[in-house]
């Protein structure tokens, strides 16, 4: 696995965020996810300010890994490039998006659920696919199955994945890592719930860890 796809699966678990102020949050949400030992996050453009979250987190937490998620156009590319983006991740398969990262150096995850989708993907060499929506899509017996014919592709279950869940989906050494919002709510964000954030961390890290222990 490339360097990226090595650090991401390395935590295990991939926070999705989406944050309405930036200036007040981005930074103390960073380092709580970063106290929990998950360092890494994916800022989202459902909500503007997304590049100026990612900016702010890396020039305040330069050991994190932050990356843009919810990536529909080229213009948002080149804005979390900007800002020090480190990874992209798409809701869907778009090769005009997975060619365009690729020539600006950036790794890419797009969203694939589909036989359809992973061929596409094959073209471009990708060795970690975002699976999205993971449970909605048929979940990990899902993911067991398209592995059988496309046994190169890791992916990134995300989309319904909670604490419940999370053991399953850690387990599967088709899987990379986990992806999900659960930790990082905009109840726990819009109340400043650090702590608690912290903490969920820390119990999705152990759940990982346990998980691929066996
Ligand atoms: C995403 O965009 O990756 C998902 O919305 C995250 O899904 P979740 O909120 O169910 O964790």
């Amino acid at each position: 696995m490339n360097a990226m796809n090595e650090a991401i699966s390395k935590i295990g678990i991939v926070p999705v965020i989406k944050l309405s102020n930036p200036e007040r949050d981005a930074v103390p949400l960073a380092k709580a996810l970063c106290a929990g030992g998950v360092p890494v996050a994916e800022i989202t453009f459902r909500a503007a300010g997304a590049d100026r979250a990612i900016r702010l987190i890396r020039e305040a937490v330069p050991d994190m890994i932050v990356g843009a998620g919810t990536v529909t156009a080229k213009e948002q590319i080149d804005a979390a490039l900007a800002a020090g983006g480190q990874f992209l991740v798409t809701p869907g398969f778009d090769g005009e998006l997975v060619a365009y990262a690729q020539e600006k150096g950036l790794p890419i995850y797009p969203g694939c659920t589909t036989p359809t989708d992973y061929h596409a993907a094959l073209k471009f060499g990708l060795e970690v696919l975002k699976f999205f929506p993971a449970e909605q899509s048929g979940g990990l017996a899902k993911i067991k199955a398209m592995s059988a014919p496309f046994p190169q592709f890791k992916v990134m279950p995300t989309g319904g994945v909670s604490l419940k869940n999370l053991a399953e989906y850690a387990a599967s050494p088709v899987v990379a890592a986990c992806g999900g919002s659960y930790m990082v709510t905009a109840e726990l964000i819009e109340g400043q719930r650090w702590e608690e954030i912290t903490e969920l961390c820390k119990r999705s890290r152990a759940i990982v860890e346990e998980a691929r222990r066996g």
